[in-house]
């Protein structure tokens, strides 16, 4: 590769809390290298709009600690067609930009390698989304921070739900992963939890929910990923209500939802996601591209870009064992 000109930083897809300590970091690295750094608004979409900030180490002041994400986010369809990549190219080039520091999920590491495979930018990504479902990393910015978000709701939940004796289904966000609903699941307390990578079986859950709730006088929490196959917390609710032999369960549904996105990144956050912008950055000054910086083991790993959205992270399968014991 040819020596790097300007580093250009983006954020992609759902945001995730951590995202603007990992911005943070990539633009001080830079400028600690006597890089300059671009930041890209929109992701995708501010590529196509030339949407273009510079950006200085005094920009990025005090942004390590908020949620969201100060070059705000989005998800591009005009960018998955050639035209529109070659448009982003086209004025990334104009703007001098030939590296790309990418913090996103599998979406946004795919339309990387894309840029990559057919313009020849450099790209290293950092993997941000609190679903935690990338293949190459343990942990992804804004996981953390989520867990710990659902976990104070399920708190509140269960006292209310006690009170009552009520079941609740609880339903937290993971469209195609159940990172965050087993490891709340356990964290919280949950009676049972359904995730997408355990085959849920409707007769079944309504065995369990039966014998859970007809044991004794109790609540009982049920934390659903929203990816199960079963179809999320309202349809089981709704499967329950339309079977008289649950009429004796008091039963509501409570959606966590986006209030899981938001919030200020937990410290855990704070410093993965300044480990990868600082490692993003340096693995781009080594001459690498096409890799994603992850956490593997503790220890900060490359790992090829195509391998992070062409395979499956696997769930822990120890801890659906746990779940069930616990419970
Ligand atoms: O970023 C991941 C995620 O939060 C998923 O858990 C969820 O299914 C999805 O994004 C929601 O996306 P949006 O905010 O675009 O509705």
């Amino acid at each position: 590769m040819e020596g790097i000109q300007r580093i250009g930083v983006y954020t992609s897809g759902g945001d995730a809390p951590g995202m603007n300590a990992c911005v943070r970091a990539v633009v001080r690295t830079a400028y600690a290298h006597d890089l300059e750094v671009v930041g890209i608004r929109r992701g995708y979409e501010g590529m196509i709009d030339s949407d273009f900030v510079e950006m200085t180490t005094r920009s990025v002041s005090n942004i390590l600690q908020k949620g969201g994400t100060v070059l705000k986010s989005a998800r591009s369809d005009r960018f998955r067609t050639p035209e529109g990549r070659a448009l982003a190219a086209a004025n990334l080039t104009e703007m001098g930009i030939n590296a790309l520091v990418a913090i996103g999920g599998d979406g946004s590491m795919r339309g990387a390698t894309l840029l990559n495979q057919e313009h020849g930018i450099s790209v290293v990504g950092c993997p941000g989304t609190i679903d935690n479902d990338l293949y190459g990393t343990d942990e992804t910015i804004g996981y953390d921070t989520a867990m710990n978000t659902a976990i104070e709701n399920i708190d509140r939940i269960r006292d209310t739900a006690d009170a009552h004796n009520r079941l609740f289904l609880v339903e937290v966000m993971g469209r195609d992963a159940g990172f965050i609903a087993l490891n709340c699941g356990i964290g919280g307390g949950a009676e049972l939890v359904l995730i997408p990578e355990n085959q849920t079986d409707l007769k079944e859950v309504k065995k369990q929910i039966f014998g859970l709730m007809s044991s004794h006088a109790r609540s009982s929490i049920v934390v659903v990923a929203e990816g199960d196959q079963l179809g999320g917390a309202q349809r089981i609710a709704d499967a329950l209500k339309n079977d008289a032999k649950f009429d004796f369960i008091d039963l509501r549904v409570c959606i966590l939802g986006h209030t899981q996105r938001g919030g200020s990144p937990t410290a855990r956050d704070r410093v993965l996601a300044s480990r990868f912008g600082v490692s993003a950055v340096e693995a781009l000054i080594e001459g690498h591209t096409n890799v994603m910086v992850g956490l593997v083991g503790g220890e900060i790993k490359m790992t090829p870009m195509k391998n992070v959205w062409s395979r499956s992270k696997s769930i822990d399968y120890e801890l659906i064992n746990l779940t069930k014991m616990l419970s």
